[in-house]
């Protein structure tokens, strides 16, 4: 039991103000891990109990998109025995979760540089995605090998080929080419942005789109978080105004 219930109860939520779309940075695996005395990977392996937890608590909310940064771009720098760890778990993630996935409903995509993921990794990331790509309840996202930047490198490249080509003209480009143009085309932009462990960055997550999101940080490591703060935080944002740049009535 919480010591607050109403922090507990996703029916205290109003489903009409409930975010389309949550975005979550899910940071401090490894000093979760560093002040159990562990290694950053039993870090890693508690985090994806998070995950599965969060997934759920959003499925069950009536959340349609949840997109996840479990990769980036930058964190292909780390020690290779980490890195490792990280696609060993990210593959056996994707064979455990398939069959939950498909009770719930929940699709799953993935943005990011998928080709420079381990083939196994990929094949299994492929085979996931389309087992589950009719269901309609809920979209997971995982950001893989993700980066803002290189997302818009590439939005960037295409466009352009496309205009040296004459297929579009310099003036015709506007805000929704971009955004047709990005790994995350046809998904709304997030309106709620969490991350965990205290960082106030973004770390290359989503660049262009959460220019209007509303963002929580939790000093709360990824490992530790759970539903109760994650419907707490759902609790708070619907009690955030707005504005999107504009006065209030
Ligand atoms: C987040 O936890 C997981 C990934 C970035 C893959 P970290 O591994 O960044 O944990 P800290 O920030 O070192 O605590
Ligand atoms: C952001 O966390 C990336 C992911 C959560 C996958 P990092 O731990 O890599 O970010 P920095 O290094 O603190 O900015
Ligand atoms: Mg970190």
């Amino acid at each position: 039991m919480s010591s607050n219930p109403s922090f507990s109860d996703s029916t205290q939520l109003d489903p009409q103000r409930l975010p389309t779309h949550v975005a979550i940075i899910m940071d401090g695996n490894g000093r979760w891990a560093k002040k159990r005395l562990l290694n950053r990977i039993q870090g890693h392996e508690k985090g994806a109990e998070t995950v599965r937890t969060i997934v759920r608590t959003c499925r069950e909310t009536g959340i349609a998109h949840l997109t996840l940064y479990a990769f980036s771009t930058e964190n292909w720098q780390r020690p290779k025995v980490e890195v490792e760890a990280l696609m060993v778990l990210l593959k056996r993630f994707l064979v455990e979760e398939q069959s939950e996935l498909m009770e719930n409903r929940i699709r799953l995509n993935a943005i990011g540089q998928i080709e420079r993921l381990p083939e196994s990794v990929r094949e299994q990331l492929h085979r996931t995605m389309h087992l589950t790509a009719e269901n309609r309840k809920m979209t997971l996202h995982l950001a893989l090998s993700y980066g803002g930047r290189s997302e818009i490198v590439r939005m960037v490249r295409t466009i352009a080929e496309t205009a040296a080509s004459g297929g579009i003209g310099g003036g015709d480009i506007t805000e929704e080419t971009v955004s047709r143009h990005l790994y995350t085309s046809g998904i709304p932009d997030p309106d709620l942005l969490i991350r965990t462990s205290g960082e106030m960055r973004i770390s290359n997550f989503l660049l262009w789109q959460i220019a209007y999101a509303e963002i929580f940080v939790t000093d709360t490591l990824w490992p530790d978080f759970g539903r109760e703060e994650f419907l707490a935080i759902l609790q708070a944002y619907q009690k955030r105004e707005r504005r999107f740049g504009r006065v209030k009535e």
